[in-house]
């Protein structure tokens, strides 16, 4: 593989990582669920008012344990946008759900909150709106439009880790949340994920299905003396090593936060000019969400444009990246596709440009990168 001078990722360390590791390790307890997901548990309730918060494996097995709480069966109907990541989908399909895209904004590629609700039929159990690049989609509106048929809604916060909407904490809105640490979040643990419970009445089932089906953690608790088999469920806790790894992050949210959103700032500052003169759009955060520097991308005017600044780039030794495909045309789904077309999703998908961004990337870097897009011919 090509090695850049500039990656598009560096997982960020805070030097403390091992040190928590090497604690598990020799506290005699490695499994899950032991005193550092504890700790990144209640970091979460603590601190964005989720009222359960579990650790899991990924940000998918966080998506796949609220299709079993939402007791989603086949014939029902969630409706999705189609500019996510495969894990959106796949969670509720492989339960027997149908999915429905919708389209994104054209402003922003979050969901189209005002083509929702004609996606709604008798059949719809769901909405699953995703925070792109961390940016709270209207979630007055998808609220609204739940409560008016009774749907549950799941926040795919794979992104949106300490981002906020209206001053409420992303994650703290829908009925569930999933959270991402995979190794390209601003905190994380390799592979790692959270299913944030607000719905009351999921709070005792979600342990369960988080421990195989059965009820181990009330056993743990001292609260019954046996425990066995009541549920569907699967093995979604990480073990403790990968909880402790995640607490050094979680220890230094502030630092990290502070830092990715500078480079925010110093991509969007450099880049507001260039991208004026050349037909290219940066991110637009609405006045009732917040930036928590997840990611910087850009939109450029043709998909040309965009191919070949991501080849110049890599010329150049800085690697840039396109995001994701529209799910509706991807090759899993497009035979079965029935829906209209979805011009925003699609233009996503072949316009969008992400460009390198991690905790250590500097400020010279940062120049650098922007200096040979505004060379870029
Ligand atoms: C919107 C979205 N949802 C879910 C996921 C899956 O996350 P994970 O890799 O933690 O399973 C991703 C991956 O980045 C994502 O972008």
């Amino acid at each position: 593989m090509k090695e850049y001078n500039i990656p598009f990722n560096k997982p960020y360390l805070t030097g403390k990582e091992m040190h928590y590791m090497y604690q598990a390790v020799y506290s005699g307890k490695i499994s899950g669920n032991g005193i550092f997901t504890q700790k990144c548990q209640k970091y979460f309730e603590g601190n964005y008012g989720f009222k359960k918060a579990l650790l899991t494996t990924s940000c998918t097995d966080a998506l796949e344990m609220s299709a079993m709480l939402s007791g989603m069966k086949h014939g029902d109907e969630v409706i999705i946008p189609s500019f996510t990541f495969v894990s959106t989908a796949v969670a509720f399909l492989t339960r027997g759900a149908k999915i429905v895209f919708a389209d994104s904004r054209a402003d922003h590629p979050g969901i189209d909150e005002d083509k929702i609700e004609s996606l709604v039929t008798p059949k719809t159990k769901a909405i699953v709106p995703v925070h792109y690049a961390g940016v709270a989609c209207d979630m007055d509106k998808i609220m609204k439009i739940a409560h008016r048929h009774n749907l549950l809604v799941i926040e795919d916060a794979a992104h949106a880790v300490d981002s906020f909407y209206k001053g409420k904490p992303l994650g703290s809105i829908g009925d569930l949340a999933t959270f991402s640490f995979h190794e390209t979040k601003n905190v994380n643990s390799g592979e790692g994920g959270l299913l944030a419970i607000n719905k009351k009445d999921f709070i005792n089932r979600s342990e369960i299905i988080w421990e195989k089906g059965t009820n181990r953690a009330e056993f743990f608790r001292g609260e019954v003396n046996k425990y066995g088999w009541v549920d569907i469920g699967s093995s979604f806790l990480p073990s403790e090593i990968i909880a402790a790894y995640l607490w050094a992050q979680l220890e230094n949210l502030e630092r990290i936060q502070h830092r990715r959103k500078e480079i925010f700032n110093i991509y969007f500052e450099g880049l507001t000019d260039w991208a004026l003169e050349n037909n290219v759009q940066l991110p637009v955060i609405p006045e009732y969400a917040t930036n928590n520097g997840h990611m910087f991308y850009m939109i450029c005017s043709k998909p040309e444009q965009r191919d070949s600044l991501i080849a110049y780039l890599k010329k150049n030794g800085v690697y840039a990246v396109f995001h994701y495909l529209s799910l509706h045309q991807s090759e899993f789904f497009k035979l079965q596709y029935s829906g209209a077309e979805l011009p925003n999703a699609d233009r996503y998908s072949e316009t969008l440009l992400r460009l390198p961004f991690y905790f250590e990337l500097t400020d010279d870097e940062i120049s650098r990168i922007i200096n040979l897009i505004k060379n870029f011919k």
